[in-house]
């Protein structure tokens, strides 16, 4: 319905992409995006060990023939990830497209991907940063604007501004993410010039994502106040879900704690305890601004299939 730069250059039915999602991106999560027809992301610092992040991907392998990618986390991690380990696997296991995210991907890293004739995107959150990663031969840049779930970095710049600056800007193919969650969002993302949104927070809450329905209950109840942006004060700033959690890590960054301290609280195992037992303060989840507009736990295939009939339908009915 819609073909696109975006669409061309991976070879997927519909502009739409599943944003890679820590703890929820494994690969039954990326084939059912693949298999609606956007681009599934697996996550790559899911998997600890070469060998588990292997065997994720052969079975992510087997449950697509469309497309994906693998997402290669470059943000600073508590854990040291070796992406070089990753990257062989990706290369050996023939992975069409690899997103890149958090710090510019180096040339080591970016140069055999590309001699491999793998597809290499990056997403920032500036287009002094996206400029920086075209330079580096990456194929499409992922712009992302404030509004979104994840780490949106210090710079508080929105979607509705970073897209057409970036599809201004760059020669490469630009994709839209951060407060996009339903087919209008989809449409004005394409109309400002982007090839493809990305979507985070309303993929959280489909019935694939693997996460507690307390969470999901909790997260369908909140509106755009309900989010707060956190980590400022160590230059790492995640929009989060106001639970107590995070209202507890603000507090702490307010009252000039360590960040070992802050660490107690948004350390990932205790985002894994609320995730998988439903204890819904006990960590810190990801949550975008558009989270007030998903009313609805559906199918993935649904909600992509659906954002794209609807993108449709409101393009036809702009002008009525
Ligand atoms: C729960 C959650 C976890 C995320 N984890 C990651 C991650 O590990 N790496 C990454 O690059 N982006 C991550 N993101 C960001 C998404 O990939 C996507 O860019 C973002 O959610 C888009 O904004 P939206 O939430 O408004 O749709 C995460 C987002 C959410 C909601």
């Amino acid at each position: 319905m819609f073909e696109t730069d975006v669409t061309r250059l991976l070879g997927i039915e519909h502009p739409v992409i599943g944003g890679c999602m820590q703890y929820i991106t494994g690969p039954e999560f990326a084939a059912a995006v693949s298999n609606a027809g956007a681009l599934g992301i697996m996550s790559s610092a899911m998997f600890p060990t070469q060998g588990e992040f292997r065997e994720a991907l052969l079975k992510l392998k087997s449950l697509t023939d469309r497309p994906f990618a693998v997402n290669l986390n470059l943000f600073p991690a508590l854990r040291p990830i070796d992406n070089e380990l990753y990257a062989e696997v990706i290369m050996a296991e023939g992975v069409p497209v690899v997103e890149t995210s958090g710090h510019l991907p180096p040339d080591e890293l970016v140069g055999p991907l590309k001699e491999a004739g793998i597809k290499v995107m990056h997403k920032c959150t500036s287009v002094r940063h996206a400029v920086s990663a075209q330079r580096q031969g990456v194929d499409a840049v992922t712009v992302f604007g404030s509004e979104g779930g994840g780490h949106i970095a210090d710079l508080g710049f929105t979607t509705m501004s970073l897209v057409p600056r970036a599809a201004d800007v760059l020669d490469v193919p630009v994709i839209a993410a951060g407060g996009i969650a339903d087919g209008r969002g989809l449409l004005a993302a394409l109309a400002l010039g982007a090839g493809a949104a990305m979507l985070g927070t309303r993929l959280l809450l489909s019935e694939e994502a693997g996460v507690h329905r307390n969470l999901k209950d909790a997260l369908l109840a909140a509106t755009e106040y309900d989010t707060v942006p956190i980590l400022g004060s160590v230059h790492n700033t995640l929009r989060a879900w106001r639970n107590g959690a995070a209202l507890e890590a603000a507090r702490l960054e307010e009252s000039g704690a360590e960040f070992l301290e802050i660490l107690q609280v948004v350390a990932g195992v205790n985002t894994r305890r609320m995730m998988d037992r439903g204890d819904v303060d006990a960590g810190v989840v990801a949550c975008s601004l558009a989270v007030g507009i998903i009313d609805e736990v559906k199918p993935v295939a649904d909600i992509i299939g659906g954002m794209v009939a609807e993108a449709a339908a409101a393009a036809a009915g702009i002008c009525n």
